[in-house]
Order: C-alpha cells, then sequence, then structure tokens
C-alpha cells in the first residue's frame, strides 16, 4: 500500500532511562510502521542522543528522519501529516497545540492529558479548530480482557450495571485510564457529579506531575449508575475493574507479576463460584496490539470519516472526572458537572491545603 503519511515524533524516549523506561514513542511508531501507509518523517527531542538512537533504530536508511531538538523549527520546516506527543503531562498542551497550529492532520498523544483542567480543555479546543483529529492514548479500550468484560455486560450476565469499580495507584497518571474505562463499560453516558476525598501528606511525582498519596471519587452518571474509583499504593487490590449488576459481577484485572492472572471473570446469577469466560474473536484487536489498534482506528477515521475510538472528546471526559476529584477535595463537596474550574489541579489542592504534608 502506498505510503500516505509523513509521521513525526515529539519525544522520543530512550528505552531503559525515563521514569519506567517504557520510552512510549517506541510503541507509537510500531503502531504507524503496522499501518504499512506510515513514513518516519521527523524527530523532536531535546536530548539529541534519544532522537538520533531512535532513527538508527527504526528509520529507513534510504531515507532517514530529519532530527530537531526544537519540536517548534521541526513543525515549521516539516509540517508532518500525523505527529505523536510522547513527552510528559505537562508538555502535552503546548506541543499539541503546535502540532494542531502546524496542520497535523492527526495527534496521537500520550496520557494524561496535562496538570490542570484548563490546559487539557485548550488543547483540545485548538485540534477542533484546526480540524485536527486528536486521539489519547487510553488504549485499554482495545485490550480484549475488557472488551470482553463489557460484551458480558452488554449480554446481560450480571442483570442491569448499578456500579463500576476500580483499583490503582492515582486519579491523574492511572486513573485516567479507569476514568476513561467508566465511560466505556458504561456507553459513553456522560458524568453529572463527582464526591471525591484526597489525601495529601505525601504528594509524590510521576512522569513529573504530582499525584496523591491516597484517595476517592464516586462519580454518579446520568443513568444513575456510579462510579468508585480507589487510589493509593498500600491498598490490597492490584489494578482492578470491578462491574456490579443486579445479578452478579464481573472482575477485570491487568496482567499481574506471576503467572495467576485471570484476565476476566465472572459471578453471575446461580454461579455458586466465580467462573472463568472464555475471550472472544470479536474482543481481540488483532496481533499488532492495542496501539496499533488504535492508529488503525484514526487512520481509517481519517480516510473514511467518523470519531475514533480514542477520541479527543472521550478523554476529556475522563480528564474531567480527574480534576473534578482534586476540586472535590478543594472545596470539601460534591462537584457537579461540568466542572468550571479551569485551574482545578492537585497542585490546587496542596496550596489550599496551606502546602505540601497539609
Ligand atoms: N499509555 C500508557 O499505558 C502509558 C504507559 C507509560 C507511560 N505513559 C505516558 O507516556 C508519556 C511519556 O512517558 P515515557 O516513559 O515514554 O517518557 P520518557 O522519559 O521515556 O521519554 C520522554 C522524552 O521526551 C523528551 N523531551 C523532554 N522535553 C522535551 C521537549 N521540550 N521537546 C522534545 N522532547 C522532550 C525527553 O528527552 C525524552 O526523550 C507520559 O505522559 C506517561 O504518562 C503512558
Amino acid at each position: 500500500m502506498a505510503e500516505k503519511y509523513r509521521v513525526a515524533i515529539i519525544g522520543c524516549g530512550a528505552r531503559g532511562a525515563g521514569r519506567t523506561g517504557a520510552a512510549r514513542a517506541h510503541e507509537h511508531w510500531r503502531a504507524y510502521a503496522a499501518t504499512g501507509r506510515c513514513r518516519l518523517a521527523a524527530l523532536a527531542d531535546i536530548r539529541r542522543e534519544n532522537a538520533e538512537g531512535f532513527a538508527a533504530e527504526h528509520g529507513d536508511p534510504a531515507s532517514p528522519p530529519a532530527v530537531y531538538e526544537d519540536y517548534a523549527v521541526m513543525l515549521r520546516e516539516v509540517r508532518p501529516d500525523l505527529v505523536s506527543v510522547c513527552t510528559w503531562p505537562s508538555l502535552h498542551a503546548p506541543m499539541v497545540i503546535a502540532a494542531a497550529e502546524a496542520g497535523a492532520r492527526g495527534i496521537h498523544c500520550e496520557k494524561p492529558l496535562s496538570t490542570t483542567w484548563g490546559e487539557a480543555r485548550r488543547m483540545v479546543e485548538a485540534a477542533q479548530r484546526a480540524r485536527t483529529a486528536l486521539i489519547f492514548t487510553h488504549q485499554r479500550r482495545f485490550e480484549p480482557q475488557f472488551r470482553a468484560a463489557r460484551r458480558l455486560l452488554r449480554a446481560g450476565a450480571i442483570g442491569r450495571l448499578l456500579r463500576m469499580e476500580g483499583t490503582c495507584a492515582n486519579m491523574f497518571d492511572w486513573g485516567t485510564h479507569w476514568f476513561d474505562m467508566f465511560h466505556f463499560y458504561n456507553d459513553e453516558q456522560p458524568a453529572r457529579w463527582v464526591m471525591a476525598q484526597i489525601d495529601t501528606r505525601e504528594v509524590r511525582q510521576v512522569f513529573g506531575a504530582p499525584v496523591e498519596g491516597q484517595g476517592l471519587s464516586l462519580v454518579h452518571f446520568a443513568n444513575d449508575v456510579q462510579g468508585l474509583l480507589i487510589t493509593g499504593e498500600g491498598r490490597p487490590f492490584p489494578e482492578v475493574n470491578r462491574l456490579v449488576g443486579t445479578r452478579g459481577v464481573i472482575e477485570v484485572q491487568m496482567p499481574g507479576e506471576d503467572d495467576k492472572w485471570i484476565p476476566v471473570r465472572l459471578r453471575g446469577a446461580g454461579d455458586g463460584d466465580w467462573r472463568v469466560p472464555e475471550i472472544a474473536a470479536e474482543d481481540r484487536s488483532g496481533p499488532a496490539g492495542s496501539v496499533a489498534a488504535a492508529t488503525e482506528d484514526l487512520l481509517g477515521c481519517l480516510e473514511r470519516g467518523g470519531e475514533p475510538e480514542l477520541s479527543a472528546a472521550r478523554a476529556l471526559r475522563a480528564t474531567e472526572l480527574i480534576f473534578a476529584t482534586y476540586e472535590s477535595a478543594r472545596r470539601g463537596g460534591r462537584i457537579d458537572l461540568p466542572l468550571q474550574a479551569d485551574d482545578a489541579s492537585l497542585t490546587a489542592v496542596v496550596e489550599a491545603r496551606g502546602g505540601a504534608g497539609a
């Protein structure tokens, strides 16, 4: 198939370095390459060696990508068709806005969107103004165990959905996935209010952004389903989702460190114990994995129209729940949506309490 898209990546990373050694840019490029219609045109990284290492590993020697240290210069000179933003969250908004204004047709930005609610909204608005298709890496929507859980839920395996539960390390870096999955399971119903509490005695930095020591967030959706997110490092559960219905429970897990991983289990009416349902062919999104499936979906929307599964509009709804959680903790009460406070952030909670450790 003809190469249709010139791709640029901002924030190349270096495997084994960075906060987790993940270097998400590699995953983004693997996904573009899997489509068979993308060419690596340019790379930008303030650490030139990271961009050069990336070019050596993934570039076409016959047509190597141009390497830049300044992403703004890269965007101006290359005018790429597609841009991936794989830097840390506080840099996402200016980079996405610049890429949209430079005429990119599609942008794939890593999660979480940004460190304040106002910035998240501004970046999504900039993409809308420029008619750029913007997606964020909430790739769980393409992972088989989550899709299996939603298929079982829709088939009535646990009756009517009453409550969704999630457990994870924090509201921001991990919570963005679970707040997104609440919308995924609950047929994209809008949230009406959030009531939450955050403990700020031990604020830590994750990818350069502050996260709480512990938190609780109760979300009420328009169809009266509720979502409960429980965060903190010391909790007794790993990263789990639970769907509680009128006639049973579905539980979804992330892969653990041992071989006892049960991706989905179900306890419905009449089940004496948990049972492990099959992951169906329709739950699987393809051999190249979830980020590749999301990238193919983005290109399909550029070519044929439609809303990408990982659309900015959906990502913004999940992000609103993160910042409404912080705002609820700052004000000490329920926050009705839409969230009005542009400055809502964990930093604002800490400041309202008189500083870190309070
Ligand atoms: N979707 C997921 O499941 C998932 C998993 C892990 C991380 N993430 C997210 O991915 C993002 C990136 O994480 P990572 O581990 O790949 O980071 P990383 O540290 O490996 O890479 C970031 C790169 O950005 C570069 N950079 C910094 N400032 C820059 C600037 N001004 N201009 C250009 N380049 C700049 C750094 O030099 C580095 O090479 C984070 O937002 C993180 O939350 C997502």
